[in-house]
């Protein structure tokens, strides 16, 4: 079977995507901050916020990996330096780091979000952090650059899809190592509360109304389990939305 690692294993959308991924054989090694509420294969505690927190987490990972889920994320109602290091700058550190370990045929799937849509109106901005050489290279450039707090889960998700469409063909594809993001509307998981703070009542009400109901996270995991197995392996540098529909009937 695969190695995959899963992060924000502990809890949503990663809990269910790592219950799925075993329940198909894979050998899954769960990261997070918190402990796990389910059975792993492996488990390393780590707050991806911290560089050097994500260095001695990939000395404990395995040698070789052949799939990495990075679901871990924290609402915009965290502040936004803390949405910029868990969201995109840890989460394109582990993966630079782990992909070196992946042979032919691994995959990065990257949870992203239908609130990070608006990425061209910004596709410059989120090109010149992508090319950002490093985590403090990253936080470099986002000095000289703030992010508002009230827009900046948005802001981090859209770097995210444009860091994950570019480099998916540039960085990954040549080693044969496929990359690309799953893009939830709103699910049933803690942070749900969040975006209601973030988005106001009204929004997350009308959206609610459209879809009848956010998504159990267990209905996102097949999405992901599908991106990180062969069955994709002509699937690179995508961001799918997995919403319901949700995201068509803002057209
Ligand atoms: P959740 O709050 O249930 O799970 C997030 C997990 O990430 C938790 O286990 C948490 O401990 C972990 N985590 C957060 N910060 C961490 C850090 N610094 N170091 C290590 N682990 C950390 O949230 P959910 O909903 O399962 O979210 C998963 C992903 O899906 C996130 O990236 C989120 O932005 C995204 N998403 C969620 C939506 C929703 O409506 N719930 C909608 C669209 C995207």
């Amino acid at each position: 079977g695969k190695t995959i690692v899963v992060t924000g294993v502990s809890s949503g959308i990663g809990s269910d995507t790592a219950r799925l991924l075993r329940q198909q054989g894979a050998r899954v090694i769960g990261l997070d901050r918190n402990d796990p509420m389910l059975t792993l294969d492996g488990f390393v505690k780590a707050d991806l916020s911290e560089q050097a927190a994500i260095d001695a987490a990939l000395r404990q990972l395995p040698e070789r990996v052949d799939g990495l889920a990075n679901i871990a994320g924290v609402p915009g109602t965290a502040p936004v330096d803390l949405v910029a290091r868990v969201n995109f700058l840890g989460l394109r550190h582990l993966t630079q780091k782990l992909a070196e370990r992946m042979p032919e045929g691994g995959s990065i799937v990257n949870v992203s979000s239908i609130l990070g849509f608006e990425w061209p109106a910004r596709v410059d901005l989120h090109k010149a952090l992508a090319e950002t050489p490093s985590f403090e290279a990253g936080l470099a450039w986002l000095a000289r650059h703030p992010v508002p707090q009230a827009s900046c889960y948005q802001y981090f998700k859209e770097a995210l899809i444009v860091w994950t469409l570019t480099q998916s063909q540039r960085q990954f594809l040549a080693r044969g190592v496929r990359m690309n993001c799953v893009a939830p509307g709103p699910v049933f998981t803690p942070i749900l509360g969040d975006f209601v703070q973030m988005l106001g009542q009204e929004r997350v009400q009308a959206d609610a109304h459209r879809m009848k109901r956010p998504a159990f996270s267990d209905e996102v995991a097949p999405a992901i389990a599908f991106l990180l197995g062969d069955d994709a392996r002509w699937v690179s540098g995508i961001n799918l939305p997995v919403d319901g529909g949700l995201a068509s009937t803002y057209i």
